[in-house]
């Protein structure tokens, strides 16, 4: 029953795929990869893949050139034996990607196999990257087509920073992201190592930090760390540890109590919520400390740049604390007044005797845009978080940059949310001096709601739009529609590196469903997705480091792709088409008929689920948002009708339309219908 549901459905929309395919004349030629590179000319020919490629490597080959070879080719093709088209590598020396050694390569697929020439073994790595992504299938099996690709990265720092200390993230999970990461030639993971909430790794100095300072006792060994570094750098992926301070750092104050600005004892923090909690700027012994941990920590981390975080930090520890008012006044970190403690200027002090202690250690610091103060010397990194005009004051007082704004996937934004985020936007502020500042970006987890089973289907595919953004020119790069038909092919490709992206949701819907059909409410969760942004904070259930995360929220798409398909057929219904270009949808009989049969679904599906939601306790709280998809789809149909019979709404029906579809916004479980918007737009309202 639930595999007839779900073939007639993949029927549907393959007719409107093939509908758009034919269309555009284009099918066969339709690029598979993502990110696009500079330039790929496609030709008619074909490598088929039904023997292995026979791999033809230099004898000076590196061994993690030599093994990525072998990655690719086994991935490529599962028959052991070669045949007699060949794989040639040649490049001309051991890629650094801590020194931003280029990545640049060429990559030609002819009839007598495929050849990579690349200046590093950081290019060779990129293409193989994208011949992992080339194959294609027909009757006659899985081929190669022929093509010529020449490629290089628009920016030199591509990032995607991971939260491993609110909801830790044990080392498979760590790995299978730097996997994901390398599909789309991401090039740097920033480890948030250290929060209120848990010091995350292994302190020989100060062992208090990871035993006492981590809820849940959860950390990685130095012996972890390195098997993470080790298995980043066999990818080309540098890492930068973050070590945040002086806010976020509740978890070494519980450890060491002195380091506290106000010399109160701390229990383990449990909630999420920022904490303005800051360790104590004004005593030498503060520096000490950092300094012995530090020199601790930029040794098991080899990469040149070490991340201070520095983020929402109010002052209000140091300002409550009579002796560091006392201190910032004798320092003249005050205000006009010379009074009262000014928390930019203290924190700015702070961070100068940070960077101090950094430099020694031959490193260069990172820290989030609230650290950009007019005293901080230039060669500080500064990655922006709360809006695109940090990085733009940053580059402008001469800091080398980071975008992170927009690229927060755990706001649960769309892919073409963060495709629309750029850098270097064509109507860019900058000089090129300062453009040349702005060293790339990084797209953000964060894992309040997030934990070590979710946690991949919050970052992927979405995360593939980031790297995109990052790697390929903006000309290459207009299209969303496409971007999502190639993040839709992405996505199936890191199943099969063993993501859990798709795994994972459907796992936690089983358990859900526990002995009913799982099929029902897998439709409810596919409409769904959690309250954007910061709002499950504020719904009502009140969350700690105990809550589990195995609601059904936490296995809605952060991205409904069932709402986004909906919203296509709908603006190919609302609008009209526009003929010769990719964005042209067939008449819209068949897109009515489409949007009737996913209407009609909706309301037979909430028959069907009722029964489970009422009967299972932990899934009640989101039986109104099947009763309002199901008022919604009612709206649907009517409409539709309407559209058909060429009649206009009437005043009453709209304002009947109004009121279901106002009622259907409201979330339930901090989960949201995602298709209302379209319906609107149906609507006509
Ligand atoms: C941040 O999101 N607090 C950097």
């Amino acid at each position: 029953m639930r595999k007839e549901g779900k073939a007639s459905e993949w029927a549907k929309w393959l007719l409107v795929l093939l509908l758009l395919a034919t269309r555009a004349g284009a099918a066969q030629m339709a690029p598979t990869l993502l990110p696009l590179p500079a330039t790929a000319r496609y030709g008619q020919g074909r490598l088929p893949l039904k023997a292995a490629l026979k791999p033809l490597l230099p004898a000076t080959t590196d061994p993690i050139t030599r093994a990525a070879v072998a990655r690719t080719l086994a991935r490529l093709s599962p028959a052991k034996a070669a045949g007699a088209a060949t794989l040639q590598i040649r490049y001309g020396r051991v890629g650094r990607p801590e020194l931003f050694d280029e990545e640049r390569y060429s990559l030609r697929v002819t009839l007598m196999g495929v050849s990579i020439d690349a200046p590093t073994s950081l290019g060779v790595l990129r293409a193989l990257a994208t011949l992992e992504q080339l194959p294609r299938a027909d009757k006659k099996g899985r081929y190669l087509p022929e093509v010529d690709v020449q490629d290089q990265p628009r920016f030199a720092w591509r990032g995607l920073s991971l939260d491993a200390a609110r909801h830790f993230l044990p080392v498979a999970v760590i790995k299978r992201n730097l996997d994901a990461m390398a599909a789309v030639k991401l090039n740097v993971l920033h480890w948030h190592l250290t929060d209120d909430q848990g010091f995350r790794v292994e302190s020989k100095v100060f062992p208090r930090l990871h035993t006492v300072g981590s809820i849940n006792g959860l950390f990685y060994s130095q012996a972890e760390v390195r098997e993470v570094l080790a298995y980043a750098a066999a990818r080309g992926i540098r890492v930068v540890p973050e070590f945040d301070v002086p806010s976020h750092t509740t978890s070494w104050i519980v450890a060491y109590p002195r380091l506290a600005s106000n010399d109160s004892t701390y229990a383990p923090y449990r909630l999420w919520r920022t904490t303005n909690v800051a360790i104590d700027p004004s005593r030498e012994t503060t520096y000490t400390f950092l300094d012995s941990l530090f020199t601790e920590m930029t040794t098991l981390f080899p990469d040149p740049y070490f991340h201070v975080g520095g983020d929402e930090n109010d002052g209000r520890n140091w300002r409550r604390t009579p002796r560091i008012v006392a201190w910032a006044k004798t320092q003249h970190l005050t205000r006009a007044d010379s009074l009262t403690l000014d928390k930019h200027r203290v924190q700015t002090y702070f961070n100068r005797r940070v960077l101090a202690l950094l430099q020694k250690r031959g490193k260069t610091m990172i820290g989030w845009d609230e650290i950009l103060g007019p005293d901080l010397p230039k060669e500080a990194v500064i990655q922006s978080w709360r809006g695109k005009k940090g990085l733009n004051e940053a580059a402008h007082l001469g800091h080398p940059a980071l975008l992170s704004n927009g690229y927060y996937l755990d706001l649960n934004f769309s892919a073409a949310s963060a495709y629309s985020a750029d850098p270097l936007p064509p109507d860019t502020p900058l000089t090129p001096a300062e453009q040349a500042l702005v060293l790339g970006g990084e797209a953000a987890m964060w894992t309040e709601f997030a934990d070590s089973v979710v946690v991949e289907s919050r970052i992927w595919p979405r995360a593939g739009a980031v790297a995109e953004r990052l790697w390929s020119t903006r000309a290459a790069t207009q299209s969303v529609p496409d971007m999502y038909r190639r993040l839709g092919l992405l996505s199936a490709q890191l199943e099969t590196l063993g993501l859990r992206h798709r795994r994972a949701p459907e796992l936690l819907l089983k358990q859900l469903a526990g002995s009913s059909s799982v099929g029902p409410l897998r439709s409810l969760a596919e409409v769904l997705e959690p309250v954007k942004e910061y709002k499950r904070h504020f719904q009502g259930y009140a969350y700690t480091t105990d809550s589990r995360l195995n609601r059904l929220v936490d296995a809605a798409p952060a991205e409904s792709e069932v709402a986004r398909r909906f919203a296509a057929l709908v603006d190919s219904v609302v609008l009209p088409p526009r003929p010769g270009t990719l964005g042209f949808l067939p008449p819209a009989p068949a897109q009515v008929a489409a949007l009737r049969a996913e209407a009609i679904g909706w309301q037979a599906n909430d028959i069907l689920l009722q029964p489970l939601l009422a009967t299972n306790p932990s899934l009640a709280e989101y039986a109104p948002l099947s009763t309002r998809l199901a008022a919604v789809a009612g709206v649907v149909l009517e409409r539709l009708t309407q559209l058909q019979a060429g009649q206009a709404a009437s005043v009453a029906w709209l304002a009947h339309a109004r009121a279901t579809l106002e009622a259907a916004q409201a979330p339930a479980g901090q989960a949201e219908l995602a298709v209302v918007k379209a319906a609107r737009k149906l609507a006509g309202l």
